[in-house]
């Protein structure tokens, strides 16, 4: 079957209105698609379009969009409850709901009753199989995985995943929609735990605990040290207080169920985790971020 071509993607359905979907809507309709985002919860919704309005706003305070271009990004966006009427409009759909396999196996079910069949189906699971994602669906091959970084706006990558079913025509189109919103890709042709991304920072992270763990050396100076070493923008401890360590400490349990011993999570992040420090979310983790610096 084949796919809608990118200079025929008008609509774009945003299933789940959290924090990255409020941001992925956002990047949709500044480069110049309708985006609609779904949300089981009106609250969200209200929540996602103050957040675009708001940053939309700022970028005009600062001299970064004009006024007119403003309005048209906010005139572009809606907001919606109702995922069928959203989804038969739609001529790409993107599911960013919480990170739950079953949910989100129920969302792809209720995009492929409604979307046409040449709407390809994006999910932006930081690490669930898409292969898994897409037995959902009666089109395995028009399903694949685009992880986009938080936040959306300013983070400029998204990491394309291959299922094993994906079609080449899938591949394809979705890179070059990846573009059009303005942001370079890396590919990830096997469906791997953990893809490229969190594959690699939970190993960083990791290594970095234990270092802190066996008394080495402090969190402030394995950060530090990673950011004038290496030009990491962030140090790896940091990092991961901001996806928040519960979430670290979860996808760490799965990639060991997978890879073995090496992914095995230190006793510090579970101590801190046990204990609800959860990073920034929570005021501490690896940092404690009540602290004045
Ligand atoms: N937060 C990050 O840093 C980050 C980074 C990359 C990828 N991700 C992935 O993005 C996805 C969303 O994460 P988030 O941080 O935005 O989560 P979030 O909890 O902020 O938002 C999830 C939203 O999904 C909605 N939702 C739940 N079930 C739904 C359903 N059946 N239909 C419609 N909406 C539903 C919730 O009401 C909520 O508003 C997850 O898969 C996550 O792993 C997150």
């Amino acid at each position: 079957m084949g796919v809608r071509l990118v200079s025929e993607i008008r609509k774009v359905v945003v299933v789940g209105g959290g924090i990255m979907g409020n941001g992925i809507a956002q990047v949709v309709a500044t480069a110049g698609l309708e985006v609609t985002i779904v949300d089981l919860d009106e609250a969200a919704l209200e929540k996602a379009r103050a957040r675009i309005t708001k940053n939309v706003e700022r970028g005009v305070e600062r001299g970064r969009i004009e006024r007119e271009e403003a309005d048209a990004i906010v005139a572009r966006l809606s907001t919606s409850t109702e995922l069928e009427a959203a989804a038969a409009a739609a001529d790409h759909a993107i599911e960013t709901v919480v990170e739950d396999l079953e949910v989100k196996r129920e969302v792809l079910a209720k995009l492929d009753a409604s979307c046409r069949d040449d709407v390809i189906l994006a999910s932006n699971t930081s690490q669930f199989s898409i292969s898994a994602l897409a037995t959902a669906t009666g089109r395995p091959d028009r399903v694949i995985g685009s992880h986009w970084f938080n936040p959306p706006p300013v983070m400029d990558l998204i990491e394309v995943i291959r299922g094993v079913e994906t079609s080449d025509e899938t591949l394809a189109t979705t890179l070059e929609l990846c573009e059009r919103y303005g942001k370079r890709t890396v590919v990830c042709e096997k469906d791997t735990p953990g893809f490229i991304t969190s594959r690699l920072i939970i190993a960083l992270g990791l290594e970095a605990m234990r270092i802190v763990e066996e008394g080495i050396a402090s969190a402030a100076d394995v950060n530090l040290a990673c950011v004038k070493a290496f030009n990491h923008a962030m140090g790896p401890l940091d990092t991961l207080d901001f996806s928040g360590l519960d979430t670290t400490l979860h996808v760490a349990e799965n990639m060991r169920e997978q890879y073995g011993e090496r992914f095995i999570a230190p006793q510090n992040l579970r101590v801190l985790v046990n204990g609800g420090h959860l990073g920034r979310k929570s005021g501490r983790g690896f940092t404690d971020y009540e602290k004045p610096n």
